[in-house]
């Protein structure tokens, strides 16, 4: 019997699939779910027979966002010193075995965040992204501002939180914020064949691979634009700048050094 209220737990071979399961709320995400969501992902990357790790939802919602009922009422002081919803989010991310999000429906607001933080999104022909906090007078407050961008790019990210807007599964391949697109009826199927060749890899190898990517979503926009200017400035100590200004001021095609 599962101890879980909100939550379902499987393991299926090596792999394990954790299913929100708030269907009346569409998955909302409360602080009850977000606890048994960080427990069981903490209990899984313990397991050592668990390679993988699925998350998903419902047909109808991966999860509609944090829920608006419980935090309706919230004051700054009580959302600030609780560390409103992000409490657990930074479990998600530290998971080391791979995750997967097999998202049908809904994924709106921290639905989106928390495929966000997943390591890759497959979604089904009927999902549906967004990140609509601004309508609520609000913004993304689980990572969609950064990992959103990071995914899709800033001018797209710019539209979708300003407007609120959807997208739908077929933009969210396009845009590179899923990894591929199948029929609502092969979802489960799709997930959990992905997750089982993972398993089948070396665990350190997938692990570190998993570790390596993520790592390219960490560096700082300042400091990746502090070495572009010095590689930059640097490029002034060549023959091939010489050579490239100076042909273009005197209007004749440069002549690079051969390597
Ligand atoms: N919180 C609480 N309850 C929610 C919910 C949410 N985020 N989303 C849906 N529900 C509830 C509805 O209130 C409704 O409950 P009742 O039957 O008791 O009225 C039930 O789920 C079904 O929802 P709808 O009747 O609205 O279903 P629909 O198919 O007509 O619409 C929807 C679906 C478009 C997803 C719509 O429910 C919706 O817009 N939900 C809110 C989405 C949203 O704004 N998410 C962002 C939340 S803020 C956030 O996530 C902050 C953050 O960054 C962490």
């Amino acid at each position: 019997m599962t101890p879980y209220n909100n939550i379902l737990l499987e393991t299926i071979d090596a792999v394990a699939r954790i299913t929100l399961n708030r269907p009346a709320q569409l998955n909302a995400l409360n602080d009850e779910l977000m606890d048994e969501l960080s427990y069981a992902l903490t209990a899984c990357d313990a397991n050592p027979s668990i390679a993988a790790i699925i998350i998903t939802g419902s047909d109808k919602a991966f999860a509609a966002g944090a829920d608006i009922k419980a935090m309706a009422n919230l004051d700054f002081e009580t959302a600030y010193l609780n560390n409103f919803i992000t409490r657990n989010w930074d479990t998600i991310s530290n998971v080391r075995k791979p995750v997967i999000a097999a998202v049908a429906g809904f994924a709106l607001g921290g639905g989106c965040e928390l495929a966000l933080a997943c390591d890759t999104i497959v979604a089904a022909d009927n999902a549906q992204f967004g990140q609509p906090e601004i309508k609520l007078g609000v913004i993304p407050g689980a990572g969609g501002t950064q990992r959103l961008t990071r995914a899709i790019g800033k001018a797209k990210a710019m539209d979708m939180i300003l407007t609120g807007r959807m997208m739908d599964a077929a933009e969210a391949e396009r845009s590179g914020l899923v990894s591929r697109v199948v029929p609502l009826a092969e979802l489960a199927g799709t997930a959990l064949k992905m997750a089982n060749i993972i398993a089948g890899y070396g665990r350190l190898s997938t692990m570190m691979a998993k570790e390596a990517v993520n790592l390219t979503q960490e560096a700082s926009l300042s400091s990746g634009l502090q070495f572009e200017r010095r590689a930059f400035h640097s490029l002034f100590a060549t023959a091939d700048q010489k050579e490239g200004m100076a042909a273009f001021i005197e209007k004749r095609k440069a002549t690079f050094k051969k390597p």
